[in-house]
């Protein structure tokens, strides 16, 4: 099954808008434990489920119009046609037209530098699905519109939701069980942060680095199984509230990806040296007593999780780490 089918067995069928304008927000999410490796590369149907948690700094707000051509703006700034982000919002405009000559005019507004590894593409997917959703008035329901996030990139099926949430798998050939969960419990002590070490473009995609992960590093056969332990020992050392095993657990967990990549052929790294020192402080500080654990996506910067309880102290050894609240289920 291609992506359009997919999408057509998502969506009611469109005869077109049903107001001038529709405006949508979605919020960053962090993986918790990765998303690594696709079984299908057209749907974007993961190997393993997936947890993440949701920001609310960082989201991107879309609006969604008809227009002569598509056009696409980005903060403000006309996105040139050429590039991937035009075609790749483009491509999923492919998915939702009414008719042929239907064209968009997509205006995003993103607080995070786009593909930096703060993954961008998934508020930007799920905010252009949660704006199509009101402007065409599918009113679909939360899991469709997850999965039709997901045909515009894997992780922003994660991103319909606030809090803790988990993507699970799925089983079904057209990925329509393939979608993301609210987990219904919160840990309001918990706190994050982000290290912006470079906001440079990613010199490989997620999309690519995945493949070739899959297809040749010999430690991938054992991330499947570890994956699925994670999320367990994720989510009770969330419910216990308990930092040390929450942390150790997220921070093994973004390693093994990035082992997982470091041993593909060719080998994959999307750290640089200061990823590295970053690390080596974090590590440092913990011999110290200091409760600071890390993760690291597809890209340099280095996220990290610690308790309310030593924000302040934390704050002042690391002055440049940039605070972001999560953002709570609870209204
Ligand atoms: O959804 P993509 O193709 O941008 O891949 C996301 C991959 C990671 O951010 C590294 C992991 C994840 O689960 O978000």
């Amino acid at each position: 099954m291609n992506r359009l089918d997919a999408a057509h067995t998502l969506l009611p069928k469109t005869w077109g808008p049903t107001k001038a304008a529709a405006t949508a927000f979605a919020p960053v999410n962090i993986a918790l434990v990765k998303y690594w490796g696709k079984r299908n590369e057209e749907l974007h149907l993961p190997v393993t489920d997936s947890f993440s948690v949701a920001l609310t700094a960082g989201s991107t707000t879309t609006v969604c119009q008809a227009s002569k051509k598509d056009t696409v703006f980005l903060n403000g700034q006309c996105v040139d046609e050429s590039s991937s982000f035009f075609k790749r919002a483009s491509e999923f405009c492919n998915l939702v037209r009414p008719s042929p000559s239907f064209f968009f005019h997509i205006s995003t507004i993103n607080d995070v530098p786009t593909a930096a590894g703060l993954a961008s593409s998934a508020s930007g997917f799920a905010a252009l699905t949660l704006a199509c959703n009101d402007f065409f008035g599918w009113n679909a329901p939360k899991e469709k519109l997850s999965c039709l996030a997901r045909l515009g990139s894997g992780s922003a099926c994660r991103s319909i939701f606030p809090g803790f949430v988990t993507w699970q798998r799925g089983e079904a050939i057209d990925g329509a069980d393939s979608y993301a969960l609210p987990w219904n419990k919160w840990w309001p002590d918990l706190q994050f942060g982000v290290f912006l070490l470079s906001t440079h473009e990613k010199p490989i995609s997620s999309r690519k680095a995945m493949r070739t992960t899959v297809e040749t590093s010999p430690l991938y056969a054992a991330w499947p199984s570890q994956v699925q332990k994670d999320i367990q020992e994720v989510r009770a050392a969330i419910s216990e509230q308990d930092i040390e095993r929450f942390g150790t657990t997220v921070e093994r967990n973004a390693l093994t990806m990035h082992a997982t990549m470091l041993t593909s052929s060719p080998p994959i790294c999307f750290w640089l040296p200061q990823t590295v020192s970053c690390l080596h402080e974090i590590w440092e500080a913990r011999r110290h007593g200091v409760p600071i654990y890390c993760t690291i996506d597809a890209g340099p910067n280095v996220k990290v999780f610690f308790p309310q309880s030593s924000a302040e102290s934390i704050q002042k050894l690391f002055p440049n780490l940039h605070r972001i609240q999560l953002l709570s289920p609870i209204e």
